[in-house]
């Protein structure tokens, strides 16, 4: 296939070939996904022993989360040398050896990109606070306070004011969007881009696919650094008013993309919050900053603020599918989509998207998997997810990692929640959810490791959920994320699972419904309740089905409850 390409699929829209809308991802989260040298987390290493199991699956490429030097405070979105390996995650030939490795088997990798902020401990940051007239201060963001207080008003993403006090300097304070221990890189500062984009092109040459960009849409923050009204108890305002996706950030996206990305034939992946649906042209249309960007309008539709989880919201089946319309339509009109249901910021799917705790097993699993897998985009697994593997359940608050779950604890309660009540929202919400260590089989440490205590509590629950049992099961939740897999590429109707046209289908309020438009027609129906519910006669090839049957009771079908279907529509009947 030629790269670039644009082709007329029959329902007339033009589409570019490309690699990357091709792929299906894999994110590994490292430090929880295989510990080869048993010391009580996951390593390089452990990624490539794993290899023959990714490839069994069928996922063509890896976004790897940061495997860079680090004091692991976020582990490992605080980065303190851009070019090294941590070494608890192993040697550069290591990696290397991952990435040949991958290639053998056709899996290119990607790595993540964190670049709004560095950790305290980077070379640039320690020379800033010592040396006030060193060239690094204006790496980062100091500013005085005002009046004995910090600068402005403005709460950090993970709790507490952006600002933190230069411990030898009375009234200086340095700016960080996340934790006080990642201090934001100041984008303004021409030398300080450039070396961000060599450092990037450095990574690109070693032969990397391309990478996932963290928080990219923080680097540009209003410059007049002005209060903003409360939104909180704490008698802050989040930074997101005036440090997310603000104007001016176009300069610095398009020039990260013209002296890095745009030079090879690499793939880039934004995590870009923030970004309104007229503005996604510039983000991801032809020419755009990014291949792709996730959308997080309907990850996080059970809270009302992705990071405040106490202001919990009590969605349906019929927002969802609203939103997930609303998303596909936007995205198709300008650019490609990149679909997730979870990665190591969200809780497990299952424990979020299905809501009758009875279906929270392989029939919730593949019905949600069946749902986001064929949207028009490419997909991201992360992992676990194609086990079914489900949220934890935590007595205290002691037992988590996460710095925003010990975060977001004292804030719901400081918003009038009790500490039951405020447990209760970060055992639902914690990003350690997704951070516990993968199920590899019933085992001790659920085969994570030769028995050394994991740096994070498992689940529990491995016997019943673990991949071992999976793999050779035809009716695992891992077998059907195998099939979805062939049939999106690999079956005679790829070019229509990949490059058709997205279109919205009517359906009763708790089914979502779609079809995928191409040379023939493909449709997804799922059922997001757990009522048994008619929708017109399906008719056609049955290409997937989370029950052994469909049932026809005259004009129409019957799904049952959270039942998920892909039909190839008979050519008459489209
Ligand atoms: C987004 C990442 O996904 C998250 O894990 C991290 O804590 C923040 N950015 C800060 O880097």
């Amino acid at each position: 296939m030629e790269n670039g390409i644009k082709e007329r699929n029959s329902n007339g829209l033009m589409e570019k070939r490309n690699w990357w809308k091709e792929d299906v991802v894999y994110q590994i989260y490292p430090k929880s996904f295989y510990d080869s040298d048993n010391d009580g987390g996951g390593d390089i290493k452990g990624v490539t022993q794993k290899l023959p199991y990714l490839e069994e699956l069928g996922i063509t490429l890896l976004w790897i989360c940061p495997i860079f030097t680090s004091p692991m405070v976020d582990n490992g979105y605080d980065i303190s040398d851009y070019q090294g390996i941590q070494p608890e995650f192993g040697s550069m030939a290591d990696f290397e050896e991952l990435l040949e490795e991958a290639k053998k088997r056709n899996i290119s990798i990607i790595l993540d990109l964190v670049v709004n902020h560095s950790s305290d401990e980077h070379g640039w940051f320690k020379q800033a606070l010592r040396d006030s007239e060193s060239k690094y201060r204006d790496y980062y963001i100091f500013k005085e306070g005002k009046d004995g207080n910090p600068p402005n008003n403005w709460r950090s993403i993970f709790g507490g004011s952006v600002w933190e006090q230069v411990p030898a300097e009375d009234n200086l304070y340095y700016f960080h969007t996340f934790d006080k221990r990642q201090p934001d890189l100041n984008w303004e500062n021409s030398a300080l881009r450039e070396e961000i984009y060599a450092m990037i092109n450095w990574w690109l040459e070693k032969g990397i696919a391309g990478f996932r960009i963290d928080s990219i849409t923080f680097i540009k923050k209003d410059q007049d650094y002005g209060d903003v009204p409360a939104d909180g108890a704490d008698g802050l305002a989040s930074v997101k008013h005036k440090g997310r996706n603000r104007p001016g950030i176009a300069d610095f996206l398009a020039e990260l993309n013209q002296k890095t990305f745009n030079k090879y034939p690499c793939v880039s992946v934004g995590e870009a919050p923030g970004v309104t649906y007229d503005e996604y042209d510039k983000y991801i249309g032809e020419g755009g900053y990014f291949n792709m960007i996730f959308d997080f309008h309907y990850a996080d539709i059970d809270v009302e603020n992705g990071s405040e989880w106490f202001r919990k919201t009590d969605w349906k089946p019929k927002q969802l599918k609203e939103l997930i319309f609303e998303s596909q339509n936007a995205i198709q009109k300008v650019g490609w989509g990149a679909n997730f249901l979870e990665n190591h910021d969200q809780p497990r799917s299952i424990s979020k998207y299905i809501r009758d705790a009875a279906y929270q097993n392989e029939i919730g699993a593949k019905a949600l998997g069946t749902l986001f897998f064929f949207l028009r985009g490419t997909p991201y697994i992360y992992q676990g997810q194609e086990i079914g593997m489900k949220n934890f359940k935590r007595d205290t608050i002691t037992d988590f990692n996460d710095v925003s779950s010990l975060d977001n604890y004292p804030r719901a309660m400081l918003e009038g929640f009790t500490a039951e009540e405020s447990l209760a929202f970060v055992n639902q919400r914690s990003r350690d959810n997704g951070r516990t260590p993968f199920q590899w089989d019933a085992t001790k440490n659920a085969g994570f490791n030769e028995g050394t205590e994991p740096w994070l509590k498992l689940v529990g629950d491995h016997e019943e959920v673990n991949a071992a049992d999976q793999v050779n099961d035809p009716d695992s939740i891992f077998s059907f994320y195998k099939e979805m897999i062939q049939i999106r590429n690999h079956s005679p109707f790829k070019d229509t699972l990949i490059y058709g046209a997205f279109r919205p289908l009517e359906t009763p309020d708790d089914v979502i419904g779609y079809g995928r438009i191409g040379d023939e027609v493909i449709q997804i129906l799922v059922n997001m309740s757990n009522k048994e519910t008619a929708v017109e006669k399906v008719s056609g090839a049955i290409l997937l089905n989370n029950y052994e049957t469909i049932e026809q009771s005259g004009t129409q079908s019957l799904l049952k409850p959270y039942q998920a279907i892909v039909i190839r529509k008979d050519e008459e009947n489209v």
